[in-house]
């Protein structure tokens, strides 16, 4: 069975932690539930850390449909989230098509989407529809030509403006919102105030989860780790050596040998070869 929403909820409110982590495709999402996690996103930072691009907003629709359907298949018991990638939301119609894809075609249990008062109404619709809404405050990648990378509700203003669009998402009916890059007091004091299971990136130790990029925790991308990030594994050095060395076996002969592939009947190939020449020989008339 499925993690549902109703467990990711009574975690919450068991004071149970939950540990998330995005997943792009079918291997990584497979370990990510080996490993015991309840829940995975598939994540729109996709565009970063899977496509080279240097923000999420160039990944669309199609691409999170065909990411979200690998993962899907490579889970039987997490709860598999999908973004809605940049302006596949700026209507309630939009979304409710966007969201439609993403669970009949991809196979999501549940969809996220950034933002907070301007997308209420959409987030909403999508609840009172049935599907499982986890939202996204805070830094919002998707908006970082506008906002830029930096630490937002820091002024008494903008806290109060985050914990107002939490209370309303809140109130909206989703089942989690992610708090991306807020100070560690404000992210504690919304998790206190809300229903919702709250899933912290970069706001500290006082949300009810956390959500990591796959790369950042395991060090498959070494140029640069995000402050909120720790890796606790160093993979880009395992699987360069790992590569290293197998073509230095190449390169050696010593690798593949005849335990890596099946012999045949010597005779059988003589009769198969029969009349054919070598490539560096002239053919014979
Ligand atoms: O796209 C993503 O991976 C995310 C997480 C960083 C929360 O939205």
């Amino acid at each position: 069975m499925r993690t549902t929403i109703h467990d990711i909820q009574k975690l919450k409110r068991r004071g149970e932690r939950i540990p998330m982590l995005t997943a792009y495709d079918y291997t990584s999402a497979r370990l990510a539930e080996q490993a015991g996690l309840p829940m995975v996103l598939v994540g729109d930072s996709l565009g970063m850390v899977m496509q080279g691009h240097n923000s999420t907003v160039p990944v669309t629709l199609d691409q999170m449909v065909y990411h979200t359907q690998m993962v899907v298949r490579g889970t039987t018991q997490a709860l598999v989230v999908a973004d809605l990638p940049f302006l596949s939301y700026t209507s309630t119609e939009q979304a409710i098509h966007a969201a439609a894809r993403l669970m009949q075609e991809g196979g999501a249990q549940a969809v996220k989407l950034e933002g907070g008062a301007a997308i209420m109404p959409t987030v909403r619709r999508l609840v009172e529809l049935g599907i499982p809404v986890m939202g996204h405050l805070g830094f919002t990648p998707q908006s970082v030509h506008q906002i830029g990378l930096r630490v937002q509700g820091k002024t008494s203003n903008a806290a109060r403006q985050l914990v107002e669009d939490a209370l309303a998402l809140d109130d909206a009916g989703v089942f989690a919102i992610v708090l991306e890059l807020i100070p560690i007091q404000l992210a504690a004091a919304i998790t206190e105030r809300v229903h919702a299971a709250t899933i912290g990136i970069g706001a500290g130790a006082g949300c009810d989860g956390q959500v990591q990029v796959w790369h950042d925790l395991l060090g498959v991308l070494t140029d640069f780790l995000p402050r909120h990030a720790r890796r606790y594994a160093n993979l880009a050095d395992v699987i360069s050596g790992a590569i290293g060395q197998y073509a230095a076996d190449v390169r050696a002969s010593t690798f593949p040998t005849s335990e890596n592939a099946s012999a045949m009947n010597d005779d059988d190939l003589r009769e198969a070869l029969d009349g054919i020449a070598h490539a560096s020989e002239p053919a014979s008339v």
